[in-house]
């Protein structure tokens, strides 16, 4: 068994304001059947348009959004069958990190308050025990190349691709099974992208990552993921190793978004 499993996972929405008039309502079908793998210390590339439900997909792996059917196994468990009152501890199995850095920190928070906080969600009681919270702090700022000396400092204090760091050390605090990267290098200049990747690479050579990364820059995916999925209308269209999606490409849509990247050609 995959460490990360799902099995036709299904997330539909309401329209709002259908149903009042027939007995039939219409839905948005955002996840609609998705069934993935994703083994422990890989990292999985999840492409696809707007719209396309990619979000809706990592929500629902989360919990965040309950599933309208299907299953989500992480490590051998169903999360699906979960009372409320576990899922919000197994929450802290999946951390996110967002598209933009700066909105995601709490401005009025040092690094170290932020990372502090994120480590005792797991370890509650090293809350009262500075000495060794400021030393995991450390620690923390080092894994993700940032020096500890600055962690009384602010978010605002930081260039956006070390406020990044910050946010990847934030999702690292509490020792989460699953990292779920949304857009992580989207909103950063083209040079610190590469940077960010890097780190993101590191980690989970380093630590065993394992990593759902969202992107709709195809380039930018295959730089850093084992296996690609390509989704479309809430389905995935395309699946397997990154380089067997590039070269040969099986499915028309994986092939128009392989044609919009600048020099690829995917017959080539
Ligand atoms: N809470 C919600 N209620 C109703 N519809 C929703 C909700 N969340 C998402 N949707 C719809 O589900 C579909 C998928 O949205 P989602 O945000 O998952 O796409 P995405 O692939 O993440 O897009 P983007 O690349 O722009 O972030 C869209 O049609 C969206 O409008
Ligand atoms: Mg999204």
């Amino acid at each position: 068994m995959a460490f990360l499993e799902l099995h036709d996972l299904k997330t539909h929405f309401p329209v709002p304001g259908s149903g009042l008039f027939s007995s039939t309502s219409d839905v948005i079908k955002a996840v609609d059947g998705v069934t993935l793998k994703v083994e422990k210390g890989s990292i999985l590339g999840l492409v696809g348009e707007s719209g396309c439900g990619k979000s809706t997909l990592s929500r629902t792996v989360m919990q965040l959004q309950p599933a309208t059917s299907g299953t989500v196994i992480l490590d051998g468990e169903n999360l699906t069958d979960l009372q409320r009152n576990e899922v919000r501890m197994r929450r802290l199995d999946f951390q996110m990190i967002f598209q933009d850095p700066y909105a995601s920190l709490n401005p009025r928070m040092t690094v170290y308050s932020t990372l502090a906080e994120a480590i005792c969600q797991r370890h509650p009681n090293l809350k009262k025990d500075r000495p060794t919270l400021t030393q995991k702090v450390s620690q923390l700022m080092a894994t993700v190349g940032l020096d500890s000396r600055y962690m009384r400092k602010y978010p605002h204090e930081f260039s956006g691709g070390q406020r990044q760091r910050i946010a990847i050390a934030r999702a690292l605090a509490p020792e989460p099974k699953l990292i779920i990267a949304d857009e992580p290098v989207s909103a950063l200049d083209v040079s610190i992208q590469s940077q960010i990747l890097n780190l993101l690479l590191d980690l989970r050579n380093d630590l065993g990552l394992t990593m759902i990364f969202i992107s709709h820059d195809l380039s930018v995916v295959r730089y850093i993921a084992d296996e690609i999925a390509v989704m479309y209308g809430g389905k995935i269209v395309e699946y397997g190793n990154g380089e067997e999606v590039f070269h040969n490409p099986k499915d028309e849509y994986t092939k128009r978004l392989l044609s919009a990247i600048p020099h690829f050609k995917a017959t080539a």
